[in-house]
């Protein structure tokens, strides 16, 4: 009889492992901000990083479904849609995208892991085929707002001079660039909000304390994985992201959709 009870005290030990490892990678979670920027109307944005070839549900219906919910004015994903060395994840964020592209406007902007994955000039080609405004060092308007998506390869080269737009009375300046952790080069820049993704949260959390344990370019306990963070005038909205790269877990460190109202 004893063993019974061993036995089944593993099973059932074994199954709320795999359930808690399971929420901890796969139940989304919707995180709210809303930031004053003196637009005169509100815009609500979905904000949407870190993909890495994921699924939330058969076709990603989960996630859609979510994103569909919140009737978003635009939908802003700041990259690493994809791994840099998994091929399949390309059909997996196509699909993603163009049923994306059915609920609202979708602008992207590409991350590291685009830049290595040999597969993304045509990846980028088949976003735009799909109806995605691609913003690698480009500037689109879009419901009262400039919005500028900043190529992940030309973070490093000061190229964010040349990016930016001269500022228009009224109109906020709004950028999407997958690294956090230039942050001060955003807000020197004069943009109003910053959407970033890339630290995934730190990838695994320590609990009740909201501290990353790693981030890449910013190494153990980094200060920028996740919420708002203010530079000057600058706000700074991180993405804890959704998939996952070189690190398969996360723990205590849910995929999130970010939605920002600015008002
Ligand atoms: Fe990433």
């Amino acid at each position: 009889m004893i063993y019974l009870y061993v036995i089944s005290g593993i099973v059932v030990g074994v199954a709320l492992i795999f359930a808690f490892v399971w929420w901890n990678n796969r139940a989304l979670k919707t995180t709210r901000y809303k930031l004053d920027t003196g637009l005169g109307k509100s815009v609500k944005i979905v904000h949407l990083s870190d993909l890495h070839g994921a699924r939330f549900g058969r076709d990603n219906s989960r996630l859609l479904l979510k994103v569909a919910a919140e009737k978003p004015d635009f939908i802003a994903f700041t990259g690493d849609a994809i791994h840099k060395y998994r091929a399949r994840d390309i059909e997996v964020a196509l699909e993603t995208a163009s049923a994306l592209c059915a609920i609202a406007p979708v602008l992207y902007v590409s991350g590291n892991h685009e830049m290595r994955n040999k597969g993304y000039r045509f990846f980028r080609l088949r976003l735009m085929e799909a109806g995605v405004r691609v913003l690698d060092d480009c500037t689109a308007d879009i419901c009262g707002l400039s919005v500028t998506g900043l190529n992940c390869a030309s973070l490093k080269n000061e190229k964010i001079k040349t990016v930016t737009p001269p500022a228009k009375e009224g109109v906020p300046r709004v950028l999407l660039a997958h690294m956090p952790h230039f942050a001060k080069k955003y807000a020197a820049a004069g943009y109003d909000v910053v959407l970033c993704g890339h630290a995934h949260g730190g990838q695994w959390r320590v609990p009740f304390t909201g501290i990353g344990v790693y981030a890449p370019g910013q190494g153990l306990f980094p200060g920028l994985t996740a919420g708002v963070h203010t530079f000057g005038k600058t706000e700074v909205v991180i993405s804890r992201g959704l998939g996952n790269s070189q690190c398969p877990l996360r723990l205590f460190n849910r995929p999130e959709i970010v939605v920002v109202e600015l008002s």
